[in-house]
């Protein structure tokens, strides 16, 4: 893989990398697509990191068709598919990881304190494997995308990262390769999370700015719907992550971020207001 992203990049080719995990859908197809747009070769990764899975989560059973991934890559543009085993990017003795702190402790890191550490660490092997120029991820993984960003520029390494807009079904739900684990009944009280979301931001479009009122209309309207536990269903500032004890200033960024369970699928979503 190296080998041929270096020709390439000799060649004077602008390299585009998109990292997965595959079962690819609509979400994965528009980041293929946008590196499409602002590449000339464009390789996309799937790898089911075991490194970012803690041992009680859904590594052996996460939803796996390569037939599938491949035309739905095709079709998006995609020009290489990287889809290494474990065993080659993980070979014995392989000992490394990359904390990269900071960003990584709130929220997700409360709850997946080891996930971070093997998202960063594979997406520094990823992304100098292919010898990205711009590697594309989704906004749908609000903090997943600050944690990377703050690897290229701790370890100042020369990749641009691009944030792409979350891609939703048509009731609303954010694309997930985990949304195939819903019953029928769950697929449908999974709207609830997006609703939440835009009742908030309609709260705050109309001047809320006290944290506890908006975390409570988005846990209210969550609950409202039989089966969810809630891990959390905050606001926060949306360049730090940073939660005031009080209230946001009027100018302050603010990201409505979730993470909820449903009949064993944990589900997670934001929204930036
Ligand atoms: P995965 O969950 O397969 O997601 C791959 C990329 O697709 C991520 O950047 C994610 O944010 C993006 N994505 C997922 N659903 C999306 C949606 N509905 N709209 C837009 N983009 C969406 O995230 C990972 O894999 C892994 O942690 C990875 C970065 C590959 C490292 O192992």
């Amino acid at each position: 893989m190296q080998r041929l992203a270096l020709d390439a990049r000799r060649g004077g080719k602008r390299i585009g990398v998109v990292p997965t995990m595959g079962f690819l859908h609509d979400g994965h197809a528009s980041l293929i697509r946008e590196a499409r747009s602002q590449s000339d070769l464009v390789i996309t990764t799937i790898f089911v990191n075991p490194l970012q899975f803690a041992p009680n989560e859904d590594f052996s059973r996460y939803p796996r068709d390569l037939e599938r991934d491949t035309r739905i890559a095709d079709e998006a543009g995609c020009d290489v598919l990287f889809t290494p085993t474990p065993e080659e990017m993980y070979p014995p003795g392989f000992d490394a990881t990359i904390s990269i702190g900071g960003v990584t402790a709130p929220f997700e890191g409360v709850f997946r304190p080891t996930h971070y550490d093997g998202v960063a660490t594979v997406v520094a092997k990823l992304l100098t494997l292919t010898q990205a120029d711009k590697a594309f991820f989704g906004q749908k993984d609000y903090q997943q995308c600050m944690v990377v960003k703050k690897l290229v520029r701790d370890l100042s390494m020369p990749h641009d990262i691009i944030v792409c807009p979350t891609q939703r079904e048509a009731d609303g739900l954010a694309m997930s390769s985990r949304n195939v684990y819903l019953s029928p009944e769950n697929r449908t009280k999974a709207t609830v999370l997006h609703k939440a979301l835009q009742a908030a931001q309609t709260l705050i479009r109309a001047g809320e700015r006290r944290r506890a009122r908006i975390e409570a209309l988005l846990s209210e309207t969550i609950l409202a719907e039989s089966g969810f536990t809630i891990d959390y269903a905050a606001a926060a500032d949306s360049m730090t992550l940073e939660q005031p004890s009080e209230a946001f200033a009027q100018e302050q960024g603010i990201v409505l971020l979730l993470a909820v369970r449903l009949g064993g699928t944990r589900l997670i979503d934001n929204l930036v207001v």
